[in-house]
């Protein structure tokens, strides 16, 4: 019996595949700066106006690492940055963005925490956030509000 690779090896094109979307748009490199730029962010709507989980994508095309030092909204009294550890999630007061790398968000890891909303945000809302970081300007994010169950490996 030959052993079974099929599995590995679609595994290993789909993250291929994914690596190649997260190379689109941006320009310019070389530079030893950070240079750093936000994707896929979205907002699961969430049940109440108590809290909502954010996610996004902080790319830094540039030779210097940054760092994620805070995040705020004029839609949220407060927004916190926590880590998922082994399954339990932590606060945090700041993330790496590495050099030539990436800093993600996502359902199950690393997430941005919104609580004392003004109002409860509902598909097809936009959330105004400002990043602000160690060595960078501040960046503004324009975070969409997608259904409840939004996958984004879907995209429904
Ligand atoms: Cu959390």
């Amino acid at each position: 019996m030959k052993p079974l690779r099929r599995s590995a090896l679609t595994g290993i094109a789909i993250a291929g595949a994914l690596a190649a979307l997260a190379g689109c748009g941006g320009s310019g490199s070389g530079s030893s700066a950070a240079e750093l730029s936000v994707g896929a962010s979205y907002m699961p709507q969430p049940v109440s106006a108590d809290m909502a989980a954010g996610f996004l994508t902080i790319t830094n095309k540039g030779g210097t690492q940054d760092e994620l030092t805070s995040v705020t909204s004029a839609s949220a009294g407060e927004i916190t940055m926590h880590e998922t550890n082994g399954g339990a999630m932590e606060e945090v007061t700041s993330f790496k963005v590495p050099a030539h790398g990436q800093l993600v968000f996502k359902s199950g890891g690393n997430h941005l925490m919104f609580e004392k909303l003004k109002h409860r945000p509902e598909q097809g809302d936009t959330i105004t956030l400002k990043l602000k970081f160690a060595e960078s300007g501040p960046l503004t994010v324009e975070m969409p509000v997608k259904s409840a169950t939004y996958n984004p490996s879907t995209g429904h």
